[in-house]
């Protein structure tokens, strides 16, 4: 079974008066359980991909089908509910919010998903143990170093029990041990619980560890390759 299917999806943008072929024309099929990366330089469509697969945006042209449902033309509403609760999000800059302290960061997106206080806690507390940072659970993201951050930002991702996790460049920032162990942790997550990954990078030793690799090169899949 598939989560993902990308068919033909072209993004242009425009800017100013000169359109930019974001992604021209990617086709790409992602397995259930998959835990894949996309490869490729700056500007080769890496971040306008997961964007269209997220729903975070829309394609010019193609489709996209996400666990068998087509996410192409649906309402924003609807995007934003399909969001919510099928998808997890880790960012470059990890993204979380900074007035919250770690374990309300990662309670929020249960908050929002209706998830009754006594189950979020628990839930909350189990997976800042996972990650490592039951310890720190009140801190805010400024008493936390980059890595904490990250960790906090993948912890959200995963306690929202989501079929699919994106990940853009989510070591980007971070030194090589720090982002090394974090892709251990996410692959680890992939293992457990069965929830396919796909993150974006331009660092071999991040390619290193996935199982399947993509390459993207002026906005067309250049290779693709499963160990
Ligand atoms: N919002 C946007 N508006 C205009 N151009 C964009 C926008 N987002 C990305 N692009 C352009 O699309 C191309 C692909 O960008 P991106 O998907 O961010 O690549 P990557 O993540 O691989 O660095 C680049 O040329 C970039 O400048
Ligand atoms: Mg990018």
């Amino acid at each position: 079974m598939n989560m993902v299917d990308v068919i033909d999806v072209s993004k242009t943008y425009e800017q100013g008066k000169v359109l930019v072929h974001a992604l021209a024309g990617v086709s790409l099929s992602v397995a259930k359980g998959e835990f894949t990366a996309l490869a490729g330089p700056s500007g080769s469509g890496k971040t306008t991909l997961l964007n269209l697969i997220g729903g975070l945006d829309a394609p010019t042209q193609g489709r996209i089908i996400l666990d068998s449902q087509e996410i192409t033309g649906l309402s924003q509403s609807s995007l934003a509910n399909l969001r919510l609760n099928k998808i997890g999000f880790v960012f470059q800059a990890y993204n979380i919010i900074p007035v919250l302290s770690a374990r309300e960061n990662v309670e929020y997106v249960m908050l929002m998903q209706g998830v009754p206080a006594r189950e979020r806690a628990d839930r909350a507390r189990a997976i800042l143990d996972e990650v490592g940072l039951v310890n720190m659970h009140d801190r805010r993201p400024a008493e936390l170093s980059g890595g904490q951050q990250q960790r906090v930002a993948v912890a959200r991702a995963i306690v929202s029990q989501p079929s699919i996790v994106l990940a853009d460049e989510p070591t980007a920032n971070l030194d090589s041990q720090t982002g090394q162990e974090l892709l251990e942790m996410m692959a680890r997550m992939n293992q457990e619980r069965k929830v396919t990954f796909i993150f974006s990078t331009h660092d071999r030793m991040v390619m290193d560890h996935a199982r399947r690799i993509v390459r993207l090169k002026d906005g067309l899949v250049s290779d693709d390759h499963t160990k």
